[in-house]
């Protein structure tokens, strides 16, 4: 049940986004009542075929007009065939034969079509492509990478499959699209929802996407990380490298800057101006070469979504800045400049920790309220990922405190006794690594302010 939710989901945002989808699994799963199922939620033209190695181009792409061919050239009625089509359904698709495969690439890809000598756009939205095994020749490699999308495909009935495009989702969710700015999930129970998607939508959702969306550095960083990980050539034997992808995963740059894409239409549907890193779950299902990669790039996505490495370096700057206010006891200009800075780790450690609840409030909302990851999928990401944000709450707090504690002492140009009694820790570790002259005016390295002794 579950896995039909996100496959219907994924077939919708590959459609929003102008992307084409594969299905790969076995026969009667009820493929192609999703393509119907999508040409009827768009409005749109369908075209369903079953390819096998004999398969010939007039199958797809209509007759050869024969008034034409007298005059030696090569139009196609095509009316009812795939140049006509918006949402197109091909099964078996590896089948396509050198005759088929050129015209059907630029197709894809270009959405153009050699009619005679004339070439014309077509309207294809999506090709929702189904095959039971995956490509054996290096020929069918292009028709593969066209997919932006892919998906295993379990045995599922056919009653689940259409329950779900029924309702869009399990969690009665209405598939229905919210420009930024509109906060929140909208729920089908809510009459004054309505839950339709227009022609208009599918045709001008990934424009408006790419125009009004966001994708901030972090989540750039996050995706070429993964790339890294994903390319990272084998490591040579007795090199225990664990950070690498076995064997390497080949992304292209089209491939990428698809995603980004991709991603940019999953926040815009969703009522986002940014795209966040929990989009890049996504990446689950288009990174892939072959269909065991997709776990590996989930469980690389796991470890490294939710992750904070700017506390590392904030720590530094504390210890840092906790010397110099060491260092400058007793100097009052200097303590001043401190302040200021000491004033803005503090901000950021604030924000940073409203960024934390924010992510934690309500049950992971991020992961929880994203339209684009089933009800289930949704679910364990959330408890992989909790006590991430657990563990990063509190080292958020616990340096914060020191952070606002050293401000405060710095504000009251506190003695050194003061500043040892409150923050023993960094005092002993300044002391520790302190050059001896620095020391001598507290009475040389062995200073211990006893406990107390201030109030
Ligand atoms: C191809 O040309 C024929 C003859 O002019 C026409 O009927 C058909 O609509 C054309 N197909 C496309 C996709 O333009």
């Amino acid at each position: 049940m579950s896995a039909a939710d996100s496959t219907v989901r994924l077939l919708l945002l590959a459609a929003l986004s102008g992307e084409h989808i594969l299905y790969i699994g076995p026969p009667g799963t009820a493929k192609s009542e999703l393509g119907r199922r999508l040409s009827r939620l768009c409005h749109g033209v369908y075209f369903e075929r079953l390819l096998t190695r004999f398969s010939v181009p007039e199958e797809l792409f209509g007759p050869l007009s024969m008034r034409a061919l007298e005059e030696d050239k090569y139009i196609r009625q095509t009316s009812g065939y795939l140049p006509e089509a918006t949402v197109a359904f091909v099964d078996e698709i590896f089948k396509a034969n050198s005759a088929i495969l050129n015209t059907l690439l630029t197709l894809l890809n270009e959405r153009l079509f050699d009619n005679g000598s004339t070439r014309v756009h077509v309207p294809l939205l999506c090709l929702v492509g189904a095959s039971n095994e995956l490509p054996e020749s290096e020929e069918l490699d292009a028709l593969y990478d066209r997919f932006l999308l892919r998906r295993r495909v379990q045995q599922v009935s056919q009653a689940g499959l259409l329950e779900m495009l029924g309702n869009g989702g399990g969690r009665k969710q209405a598939i229905a699209l919210r420009s930024p700015g509109t906060q929140g999930l909208q729920s089908v129970d809510d009459p004054a929802v309505q839950p339709l998607l227009t022609a208009d939508d599918f045709d001008h959702t990934r424009e408006r996407a790419l125009d009004a969306v966001e994708v901030p550095p972090s989540v750039l960083q996050l995706i070429a990380d993964l790339r890294t990980y994903l390319q990272a050539s084998a490591a040579p034997a007795g090199n225990c490298l664990l950070d690498k992808c076995e064997p390497p995963v080949y992304v292209s740059d089209r491939r990428l800057v698809k995603a980004v894409a991709l991603m940019q239409v999953a926040a815009y549907t969703s009522g986002r101006s940014r795209v966040s890193e929990y989009d890049c779950l996504l990446l689950r299902h288009i990174l892939w070469q072959r269909p065991d990669e997709a776990e590996r790039i989930y469980d690389w996505l796991l470890n490294n979504l939710a992750s904070d490495d700017g506390l590392q370096q904030l720590q530094f700057i504390l210890n840092g800045m906790f010397g110099r206010a060491c260092k400058n006891l007793g100097n009052p200009e200097a303590t001043a400049m401190l302040v200021k800075e000491v004033g803005d780790v503090r901000e950021t450690l604030v924000n940073k920790l409203a960024g934390v609840y924010s992510a934690m409030e309500g049950g992971f909302p991020a992961v929880m309220g994203n339209l684009w990851l089933g009800q289930e999928e949704a679910q364990a990401v959330a408890s992989a990922l909790l006590p991430k944000l657990e563990k990063s709450r509190k080292e958020v707090e616990d340096l914060l405190f020191e952070v606002v504690t050293l401000e405060v002492l710095l504000r009251h140009q506190a003695e050194a006794v003061v500043i040892a009694d409150l923050m023993p820790a960094r005092w002993a570790d300044w002391v520790r690594n302190a050059p001896a002259e620095q020391l001598r005016p507290y009475g040389g390295a062995n200073i211990r302010p006893a406990k107390g002794m201030w109030y």
